[in-house]
C-alpha cells in the first residue's frame, strides 16, 4: 500500500479528518480534507463530525482546534512545528498596558500561544482583524504579537488608538521592497499581492493586501495575468491549481516557513497509527483561552 492509501484507510478506521494550512508542502495539501487560511481552518474545526483532527500546521493552530473542540482528539504530525511569532508578547506587558490605558482591548492575533490568548479580550486572524477591531467598542487597542499586522489594521481603522507590540513573523520579514521593485521592472504588468504580516515598506507597494485566502481569491478573480506574491511560498500550489494560466512570482529570497515544512505524509501516517503528539491542554488554560477565540468567531 502507498502512504496515501494507508492514510486513507486509517482515517476511516480512526474516524479522522485532515486539516492543512496553505503553507504546508504540496504533498501534504494533497492529502487534506480541508485546506485554508487560519480563519477558515478555525471555523471548519468547529462542528466536524470526525472524532480525530490531524492538524497539518504549527502548534498554535492545533491548540486553537483543541481549545474550541475539547471533546476531540487533535494530533500534530510534528510536535516541534511552531510559530516563532506566537511567543513574541508577554502577560506582564499586557497587565501594564491594562493599567496604563482605560478602555483597553487586548487584540490577539491567532498566531499566539494559548497563554497569550488567555490574557486577551478577542482573537483575530489576518482575514478578519480589520472588521473585528472596527466593531469593538473600545478606542484603545493593544495589538499582540504582530506589529506589522497591527500597522495594517491601524491604517484601515484610523478612529482607534493603537499601542504596538514588537512581534513579527521572521519569514514575512525577509520579503524586501528592493527585490519587489526589481521583479516589477522585469514584469511591468504585475500586481503586488501582500500578506499583512509583511514589513511596512512592502505593504506600501501593495495593489492588494489580505490573508492567504484573500490573496488566492484576488488572484483568481483578477483580470490581471501576472502577480508578485508576498507571502509564504506554499500558497503557490493552490494558486497554480486554481489559475494554471496565470504567472506567479516570489521574491529572490523565497519566503519559506521551515516549521510548516516539517510536516510530511509519513508523519501524518505515523500519528494516525500511534496517536502520538496529541494536543493536551490544562483545563483552566483551555477555558480561559476559549473566550477570545469564541468572541472572534461570533464577531468575524
Ligand atoms: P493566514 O492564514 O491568516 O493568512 O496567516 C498566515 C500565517 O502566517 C499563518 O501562520
Ligand atoms: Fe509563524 Fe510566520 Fe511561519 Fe506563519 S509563516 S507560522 S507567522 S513563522
Amino acid at each position: 500500500m502507498t502512504v496515501r492509501e494507508e492514510i486513507e484507510q486509517l482515517k476511516k478506521e480512526k474516524n479522522a479528518v485532515i486539516l492543512a494550512h496553505y503553507y504546508v508542502r504540496p504533498e501534504v495539501q494533497e492529502l487534506a480534507d480541508y485546506i485554508g487560511d487560519s480563519f477558515y481552518l478555525s471555523k471548519v474545526a468547529v462542528g466536524l463530525g470526525e472524532q480525530t483532527i490531524v492538524f497539518c500546521g504549527v502548534s498554535f493552530m492545533g491548540e486553537s482546534a483543541k481549545i474550541l473542540n475539547p471533546e476531540k482528539t487533535v494530533l500534530m504530525p510534528d510536535a516541534a512545528a511552531d510559530c516563532a511569532m506566537a511567543h513574541m508578547a508577554d502577560a506582564e506587558t499586557i497587565r501594564q498596558m491594562r493599567e496604563r490605558y482605560e478602555d483597553l482591548a487586548v487584540v490577539c492575533y491567532i498566531n499566539s500561544t494559548a497563554e497569550l490568548k488567555r490574557h486577551s479580550d478577542v482573537c483575530v486572524t489576518s482575514a478578519n482583524a480589520v472588521n473585528i477591531v472596527r466593531a469593538l467598542p473600545n478606542r484603545n487597542i493593544f495589538f499582540i504579537p504582530d506589529r506589522h499586522l497591527a500597522h495594517y489594521v491601524a491604517g484601515q481603522v484610523p478612529e482607534k488608538n493603537f499601542v504596538y507590540n514588537d512581534g513579527f513573523c521572521p519569514i514575512h520579514a525577509q520579503i524586501r521592497s528592493d527585490e519587489i521593485r526589481r521583479k516589477k521592472e522585469a514584469h511591468p504588468q504585475v500586481l503586488v499581492l501582500v500578506h499583512p504580516e509583511c514589513p511596512d515598506t512592502v505593504a506600501a507597494m501593495a495593489d492588494y493586501t489580505g490573508s492567504t485566502s484573500g490573496i488566492i481569491g484576488f488572484a483568481e478573480k483578477s483580470s490581471a495575468k501576472e502577480f508578485i506574491i508576498c507571502t509564504e511560498v506554499g500558497v503557490e500550489y493552490e494558486l497554480m491549481k486554481r489559475c494554471p494560466e496565470k504567472r506567479f512570482y516570489f521574491t529572490e529570497t523565497v519566503p519559506v516557513c521551515q516549521d510548516m515544512k516539517r510536516i510530511t505524509p509519513e508523519k501524518i501516517l505515523h500519528v494516525l497509527k500511534t496517536g502520538e503528539n496529541e494536543v493536551i491542554l490544562d483545563e483552566g488554560l483551555r477555558t480561559e483561552s476559549k473566550r477570545p477565540l469564541e468572541r472572534m468567531l461570533a464577531l468575524g
